[in-house]
């Protein structure tokens, strides 16, 4: 943590407060782990709701730049940690708004928030639409992920204000987190984060965008499991469960290597590929990524150490192990791109109800 304030905020602000059931269950060691801590599930299991990983609230609000005095509006109230503490920087003159969608989540954060006596107001409804009442903010940050960026968040920012989102890219195969400078009729990226946040939902129970299909093979003796091998992405999908099944056990036999001559760091050539490969090509995900075979009969995965990718692992026919390597080429050619790299535009066409995303590589 590089900001004094934020560390203040950090410092201050007890984040058992706003996690008591676990704290009761599972002690203050737990709730002062550096993870993301699920609070509630949909009813198939996948989570709805969390208090997010510290590290990543930390440089999420070091990236929106606060000042005393700011109006902030949240949107994705969770528990009200981040309320909490997005109040305890703006200080006694500034105000923070934060919406959220489910009825429950809204009484536990506002059980929270009153605990620790924040001024933080949380308000119930669809953070997509904003609180336009208590605008135009200053910054708006959003804690759930969004393919979409909504005109209202656009027209509550004040002009030079900062909007800071977890963009899906790709069906939700690619995460960014971005802050958005406004300028009169677009947003403009300023910096990018890597990380992944749960999506934003329609409606109080309305169902969790599923996961992309996976498939693995894991061996358990004794008491120990361990994974031998972890497919996942939308390319499995227009596979056969017979192509699928035959893939699964090419992971599983002897790779080809291809050193790259090269220490890629893994963020960087993550997200460039999730962003460049073919969408029905790509597998993969954190920590392994890399792409299949047009026919679903080859693989080839980027491998090394647990920084960086310094080769790559290839599977069945060639043409995968070739689409990789270009990949990784092209990601050289454009001077290794991170994710301070990217640039991402997103303007408001007129008569169009949503937004247009757009992203580059800049230098
Ligand atoms: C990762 S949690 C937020 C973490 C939170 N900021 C904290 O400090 O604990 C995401 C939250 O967004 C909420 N959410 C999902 N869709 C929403 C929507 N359309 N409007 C407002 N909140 C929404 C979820 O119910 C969930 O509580």
């Amino acid at each position: 943590m590089t900001s004094p304030p934020v560390r203040r905020a950090f410092l201050t602000v007890p984040r058992e407060r706003f996690l008591p059931e676990i704290t009761k269950r599972e002690g203050l060691e737990r709730v002062y782990q550096d993870e993301a801590i699920v609070t509630s599930h949909d009813e198939r299991g996948i989570p709805t709701s969390s208090s997010s990983q510290p590290s990543m609230m930390a440089s999420m609000l070091e990236q929106l730049d606060l000042r005393p005095g700011q109006r902030v509006l949240e949107v994705g109230a969770g528990t009200g940690y981040n309320a909490a503490l997005l109040a305890k920087i703006v200080g006694a003159r500034g105000r923070v708004i934060s919406v959220e969608l489910d009825p429950a989540t809204a009484r536990r954060a506002r059980r929270g928030l009153a605990s620790v006596k924040s001024p933080a107001k949380l308000v119930r409804g669809d953070g997509r639409e904003g609180w336009p009442r208590a605008g135009p903010y200053d910054r708006i940050i959003v804690t759930a992920s969004t393919p979409t960026v909504p005109r209202a968040w656009h027209e509550q920012l004040s002009e030079g204000g900062l909007l800071e989102l977890p963009l899906v890219h790709r069906r939700g195969q690619a995460q960014a987190i971005v802050t958005f400078r406004k300028l009169s009729q677009a947003l403009r990226s300023e910096a990018v984060l890597y990380g992944g946040f749960m999506p934003l939902r329609d409606a109080p129970g309305a169902p969790v965008a599923s996961p992309p299909p996976s498939l693995g093979a894991i061996e358990r003796i004794d008491d120990r499991s361990r994974s031998l091998a972890q497919l996942s992405g939308e390319a499995l999908r227009r596979l056969s469960a017979a192509r699928r099944q035959r893939l699964l056990s090419l992971a599983l036999s002897e790779a080809r290597v291809h050193e790259l001559g090269l220490r890629a760091p893994r963020p960087a050539l993550s997200l460039y590929l999730t962003i460049e490969a073919p969408e029905d090509r790509l597998v993969g995900g954190w920590p392994r990524i890399g792409v299949i075979s047009e026919n679903g009969d080859g693989l080839a995965l980027l491998a090394g150490g647990a920084k960086t990718f310094t080769r790559i692992e290839s599977y069945g026919d060639r043409d995968a192990e070739r689409l990789l390597l270009g990949l990784t080429e092209g990601w050289k050619q454009r001077g290794r791109p991170a994710g301070h790299d990217l640039r991402v535009e997103v303007s408001f066409p007129r008569g169009a109800a949503g937004s247009d995303v757009r992203l580059s590589w800049g230098s």
